[in-house]
């Protein structure tokens, strides 16, 4: 594991001299975060050794390097989900490849279902905790040593950027919400009475993604900060039909509030 590890890093850091030591993982209907990075240099998922190839539609599966709010930044467009049959091996291998590659700080993004009842579509959640309920967990098997067997996970993500992204939403005149991303392993989308009960169990938003890389990133010693996108309500008397579709319009809609919030979180890093 940690050799394919090393050999991906070893192909990325030959095919660019960048040196980033901030990574963004980018969700369903949120790769327009890209299209502002500049002096871009890109590598296709597919030329990468041992790299997973990314299958769901909205993810067009490539590395960008370049610079973002006038920081050196490497940006995944496309992640690996488990419901598209990968391993958590899989899912989190980008993150260990990070790991190798210098990578301090990741910024995530994903959609997801709002649980928590003054939640609206659109709105713009920072993740302040997470709840696992992906039936694997990604630390499974031999530790690799970028950290403990049995990692701390009592601020997986960062308080620091929290703070200074609210302030900077703040400056902007973009109201954010806060809450705990329940991650999920999908494909389907919830029924009324599983969204109910997430909502019980303490979430305010539940996905599909974005957990199991967090628990990683956490595990290497990489910071996160992680900001969701409310694209449906899970919340009783606002439960309608979800599709793909919406949940890519809602998304597309409310990027230009979170890649204000992302740039600039960037740049004051
Ligand atoms: N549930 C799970 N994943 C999601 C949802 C949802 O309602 N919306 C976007 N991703």
């Amino acid at each position: 594991m940690l050799e394919k590890i090393r050999e991906t890093a070893a192909y990325i850091m030959k095919a660019t001299a960048r040196r980033p030591e901030t990574a963004i993982i980018l969700g369903t209907g949120l790769g327009r975060l890209a299209d502002e990075i500049e002096e871009r240099q890109e590598i296709a998922y597919k030329d990468i050794p041992h790299f997973p190839v990314s299958t769901v539609e909205g993810h067009s599966g490539k590395l960008i390097f370049g610079k973002l709010g006038g920081k050196e930044i490497m940006a995944m467009q496309g992640r690996f989900h488990y419901y598209e049959g990968y391993s958590m091996k899989e899912v989190t291998y980008p993150v260990r490849v990070m790991r190798e590659l210098g990578i301090k700080t990741l910024f995530v993004s994903n959609a997801s279902g709002g649980t928590n009842p003054d939640f609206e579509i659109g709105d713009l959640m920072i993740i302040t905790d997470h709840i696992n309920l992906f039936p694997e967990h990604p630390l499974r098997g031999k530790n690799i040593d970028y950290g403990p067997r049995f990692p701390d996970m009592s601020e997986a993500y960062s308080k620091d950027l929290i703070a200074r992204a609210k302030a900077i939403a703040a400056e902007l005149g973009i109201t954010v919400r806060e809450g705990v991303y329940l991650g999920t392993q999908g494909p389907t989308f919830e029924t009324p009475s599983e969204y109910r009960m997430f909502h019980r169990l303490g979430a305010d938003a539940v996905g599909m993604s974005t957990v199991p890389e967090v628990i990683v990133a956490n595990h290497c010693g990489i910071k996160v900060f992680g900001i969701s996108i409310v694209t449906d309500l899970g919340v009783d008397g606002k439960i309608v039909e979800v599709t793909h579709e919406e949940v890519q319009k809602a998304a597309d809609a409310a990027q230009p509030k979170m890649t204000a919030i992302m740039r600039e979180l960037i740049r004051r890093a």
